[in-house]
Order: C-alpha cells, then structure tokens, then sequence
C-alpha cells in the first residue's frame, strides 16, 4: 500500500534550541547584518572578504551545533510516512538527524561551489573557507548558498513535491522570503496543513490549516505522536 506523504517546509526557527539564531527575530541575524552587504553578488564582489567571513561564522555555529528534539520527531514519521523535507536553512541538522529526503532551497554552509560555474560544488574541510582556494576553472571558491537576487535552482522539484502532499507541515519560518513562501500555494487543497512556530505568520485562504503556538521542539514531537497514531 503506498504510504501517506507527508511534505514538511523548515525555517531557521526549527534549528533556534539548535543554538543557531534566525534572521528575523528580535536579535536575530538581519539585526546585526545589513542583507546587502553579505547575502548578495553584489557584497561578493564589492567586498569578498567580509562576505566569506560572515559564511565562516555560520559554518562554525552549524558544526558545534547538534540536531534538537524537532529534527528527531521529523525523521520519526518516516516509519510511518513518504517524507520530504524541504528546507530554507543552510545547516545540515536535518541529515545529521537522519531524515532520508532533504531538499535544500537556499544550499548548504558546509559545501563551497565555484564563482564562476554553480554546478561546480565541493565540501569544505572544517569551519574556515579561505581566500586564495579555487575551483577546478580557477576561479575563487564561495559559499555554497542562494543569495538575494540569485535564482533557486531547487524551487521547481519543490513545488513538484508540495503537490503530492497529504499533510503538508510548516515549521519555523517567518514565511517573508519568496519564493519559498508561496509553496503553500502548491499542496492540495484536501491535504491537512499544520503550522508550529510560537510566533506562526499569517497565512490566508488555505483550508485544512491548524496553527501550533509552540517552539519546535515541543510542537514537532506533538504532532508527529498524532500523526502516527
Ligand atoms: P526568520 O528569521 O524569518 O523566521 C524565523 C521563524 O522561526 C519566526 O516565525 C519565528 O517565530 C520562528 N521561531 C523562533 N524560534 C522558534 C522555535 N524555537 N521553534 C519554532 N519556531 C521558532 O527565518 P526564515 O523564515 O527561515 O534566506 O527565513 C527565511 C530566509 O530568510 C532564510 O532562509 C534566509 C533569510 O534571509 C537567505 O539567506 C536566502
């Protein structure tokens, strides 16, 4: 018999009692950072230096970080479900949990890809990505991550996925940045929808939709007892 898909889209908000911060919160990353000058190919260029150091800083909290009680619930419901993770986080806490299937909107700290070809992508030794270390064309190495501006090359496999949804679960994200905000659009109608973020956005016209006030760690458990009940 084929198993139930469940269909789950992760923000930064499920890795928080990870120790690593989000973007958006009160203290959070776009607090101490101006976007535009890390997290675009303009900052690459303009100023390599502080971009690759605001990289490393992320790398180095992702790997002193470990998966929390939100990540483990989720590979959990592969004993019972098709599970699909698609992410917007750049740390690697949802494999490092074990979770099967993982689609990474937004890439991966932990890989480098070449300035000049994308598709060029190689995992990075440590925190540290320096200068001077290049790809196989010779260009300067860059973190492995979408910056603003740029396209999501994995938005279409994801939406794909979002249509196959029976039960499609929201965790920790702001829903502020598109175009992963508008995979809801996506999930059938008739799928059971669950948002679980203490601060859940707004999110209009979707039926099936219960919200979780809770921090993932609490909420995430939850769910999953009652959905493999
Ligand atoms: P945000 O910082 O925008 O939103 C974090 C969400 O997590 C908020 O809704 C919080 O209420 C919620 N939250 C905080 N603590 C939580 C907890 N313990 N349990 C559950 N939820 C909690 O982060 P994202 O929505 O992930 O993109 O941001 C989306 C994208 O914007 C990121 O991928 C990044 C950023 O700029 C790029 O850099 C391209």
């Amino acid at each position: 018999m084929r198993k139930q898909k469940v269909v789950v889209l992760t923000g930064a908000g499920i890795s928080a009692e990870s120790g690593l911060k989000t973007f958006r919160d009160a203290d959070g990353l776009w607090e101490g950072y101006d976007i535009y000058e890390v997290a675009t190919p303009e900052a690459w260029n303009r100023n390599p230096a502080l971009v690759r150091e605001f990289y490393n800083m992320r790398r180095k909290s992702v790997l002193e970080a470990q998966p929390n009680a939100a990540h483990m619930a989720l590979v959990n419901l592969e004993t019972k479900f098709d599970v699909t993770i698609i992410t917007q986080n750049i740390d690697d806490l949802h494999e490092r949990a074990g979770s099967s299937n993982v689609i990474h909107l937004h890439g991966l700290i932990t890989k480098s890809q070449s300035s000049q070809n994308p598709l060029l992508v190689y995992d990075i030794d440590g925190w540290e990505l320096k200068m001077g270390e290049r790809c196989e064309l010779g260009s300067q190495l860059r973190p492995h991550v979408v910056w603003f501006g740029e396209s999501v090359p994995m938005i279409e496999t994801a939406a794909k996925i979002c249509t196959q949804a029976d039960v499609f679960l929201i965790i920790g994200t702001s829903l502020a940045v598109y175009p992963a905000a508008g995979l809801i659009d996506f999930v059938p109608h008739d799928a059971d929808k669950y948002v679980i973020d203490p601060n859940s956005p707004t999110i209009h016209s979707i039926s099936n939709l219960k919200i979780i006030k809770e921090k993932a760690s609490t909420g995430v458990p939850k769910i999953m007892q009652q959905l493999i009940k």
